[in-house]
């Protein structure tokens, strides 16, 4: 959620900056901002829409060189997305630009203050008050940009991320965080700052993790990070472990595309060295003892999003193989319930960007009941994953599309591994019985390649379906969270109604939706092992059919059962229903983004929304 870019170098500024932009567009982009300093003079461009509007505005007025500069990508909050709340915002001489993430939540008393001393607002956004305070207390504090961050970062409430430059300063870049996602990126005559490694993947991969409540001065030789009262902090440093290619579209109109067909590698990534050739699992970076995992009485997973998803299916693995109870929660409802979660719960946070505002927010609070948590992350030196007990990273690699597709897949993996070696721990299996569920887990990329040489046929159907005034989902066991996924996928891409339903419950309500045409896509759980299941769902595509539905039925190969109620018949390959979501949420994937194409839609960047969301 909005995308933030600092540079102090050699190279020219704006060129750095708006490439950076380009990398964190998916972060949000309704408006867009840069502001460099140059001989003296602060100078600023900013324009409503998105990045290629700004990219025009500085076509035709462009900004003087420099090597100094930051740049913006916004995600409304406060005020409309309009070239004037666009940032960066500028204090009144003229001399601060800041620009922002996140929300201050005591800006309207900070205004009234400002109003008072004869300051009045020019935007409408919450950013700009530190802009002007800036401005007050830089006297005060010697003209030093670093000291006079860390007193107004004192004085603001709420999650932000805050850079700053000042005309009269020209050599210094000022960041500072509290709640919200700011990473340093060290150079070689040149240092950066940004919300996300993916801006200065292209010209260094040294990331320095910046911690909470910290303010950070850069220059082009110099990283200095304190606490917000001037300490000195200790940081951690790392070598980001992908490049620029890997956050790039390769060739691919999209980066959904790219990162549809990029889902086996992602998978089998995800598996490589955590399982040894007899089939043993070892979590290294789990961090949780053997003794701790065996007094957890409750495994309560929390996400939001596609990532809330994945935790469904995984209720079903680790309830089967662990027999542990597991609730699955949305991380936004979570903490204001007055859950019931103490030092034998075990909360799974599970959260590709690892800065999920809500997700952060409700494990801090399980934290804070003596909970361990565990995360599940796609993302290095991230927030979430920084202040969890244990991690497990996913391994998809850089996702850059808003709709979340091969860190889904990589979710659920990481969700049966922890269950495995829950199970293993606690002995609730037997090794050969947790060998043969790797064994089934290591085919899954190949079966899932084998769903991505056949898409064909549903990028048809979308073509056909794209007046269709909804689509309705119905899936059983793991199959109802894929319902709910593939419902989400063609909400967030197609702007359309679109609906996931347990199978069974259909027929309690929302089976009164039926009418003649209403395409109804059917996830059939495989025929063998929990034949009920199948049955179930068999007769449900029957009385979906019998009101009018057009079935678009996702059956395994050789199920011969569905073919004469299926108007549309999709195969996949054969699995247990277990691991059936790896498979079956491809075909809707490709269904949802060529639903968005047929419709004309931005597929990359869906309206309205942004792919890692920092605010509550
Ligand atoms: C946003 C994205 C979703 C994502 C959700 C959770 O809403 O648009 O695609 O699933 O956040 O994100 P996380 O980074 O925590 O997995």
């Amino acid at each position: 959620m909005c995308g933030i870019v600092g540079y102090v170098g050699e190279k020219q500024a704006l060129q750095v900056v708006v490439e950076g932009l380009r990398r964190l567009e998916y972060r949000g982009y309704d408006s867009a901002g840069v502001a460099v300093v140059s001989q003296g003079l602060l100078d600023t461009r900013k324009k409503a829409g998105k990045l290629a509007n700004l990219e025009s505005l500085l076509g035709t007025d462009p900004l003087p060189a420099s090597t100094i500069g930051i740049g913006h990508t916004r995600w409304a909050t406060h005020g409309g997305p309009t070239d004037l709340n666009a940032h960066p915002h500028v204090s009144a001489d003229g001399k601060v630009a800041v620009i922002h993430n996140g929300i201050i939540e005591n800006f309207a008393e900070l205004r009234a203050e400002l109003a008072l001393t004869g300051v009045t607002l020019s935007s409408e956004t919450d950013t700009e008050v530190v802009a002007h305070l800036l401005a007050a207390v830089l006297p005060d504090a010697g003209m030093d940009l670093a000291e006079a961050m860390r007193r107004v970062c004192l004085r603001l409430a709420g999650a932000f991320t805050l850079v700053a430059v000042h005309a009269d300063i020209p050599d210094v870049v000022v960041g500072a965080r509290r709640n919200s996602p700011l990473v340093v990126g060290r150079g070689d005559g040149e240092n950066f700052l940004a919300s996300d490694v993916a801006a200065f993947i292209a010209h260094t991969r040294h990331a320095v993790e910046l911690g909470q409540d910290q303010v950070v001065e850069l220059t082009r030789d110099l990283i200095n990070v304190t606490d917000f009262f001037g300490n000195a902090a200790e940081v951690t440093e790392y070598e980001v472990t992908w490049d620029a290619a890997a956050a790039s579209k390769g060739g691919y109109e999209t980066f959904m595309a790219k990162e549809i067909d990029e889902q086996p590698k992602a998978v089998s990534d995800t598996l490589i060295g955590r399982v040894n050739d007899e089939g043993v699992l070892h979590l290294d970076e789990m961090r949780l003892s053997e003794n701790q995992l065996r007094e957890i009485d409750k495994v309560v997973v929390i996400a939001c999003g596609t990532a809330y998803h994945a935790g469904m299916v995984a209720k079903y693995a680790l309830e089967h193989w662990t027999r542990v109870p597991c609730e699955v929660e949305l991380a936004s409802e979570f903490r204001y319930r007055d859950p019931v979660v103490g030092p034998r719960t075990l909360v799974v946070a599970i959260s590709q960007s690892g800065e999920t505002m809500d997700t952060l927010m409700a494990m801090r609070y399980a934290r804070e009941q003596g909970a361990r948590v565990l995360a599940i992350c796609n993302t290095q030196g991230s927030t979430i994953p920084r202040e969890s007990d244990a991690v497990l990273y996913t391994r998809a690699g850089p996702e850059v599309a808003v709709a979340s597709t091969k860190a889904f897949l990589t979710q659920i993996v990481a969700c049966y591994l922890v269950a495995l070696y829950v199970a293993q721990v606690r002995g609730n299996k037997f090794g050969d019985e947790i060998a043969a569920v790797v064994r089934e887990l290591a085919e899954m990329p190949r079966k899932i390649d084998l769903v991505l040489d056949t898409t064909e046929e549903m990028k048809a159907l979308a073509q056909q379906l794209k007046d269709a005034p909804s689509v309705l989902f119905i899936g059983r066991h793991v199959g109802y969270p894929v319902a709910l996924e593939g419902a989400l996928k063609l909400k967030e891409l197609a702007y359309m109604h679109a609906e996931g339903f347990a199978a069974g419950e259909l027929k309690h309500g929302p089976i009164a939706l039926l009418e003649e045409g209403v395409p109804v896509i059917v996830i059939v759980p495989s025929p063998g092992g929990r034949s009920l299941l199948h049955e179930k769902i068999v007769s449900n595509i029957q009385e979906v059919r019998a009101r009018g539905a057009r079935t678009i039925v996702i059956a395994e190969e050789g199920d011969d059962s569905v073919v004469p109620y299926a108007d549309h018949l999709i195969r996949i390959p054969a699995c247990p229903t277990l691991l059936q979501p790896l498979v079956a949420t491809v075909p809707l994937q490709v269904f949802a983004a060529a639903m968005a194409e047929a419709k004309g839609h931005d597929v990359d960047q869906p309206r309205n929304l942004a792919k890692s969301v920092t605010v509550e």
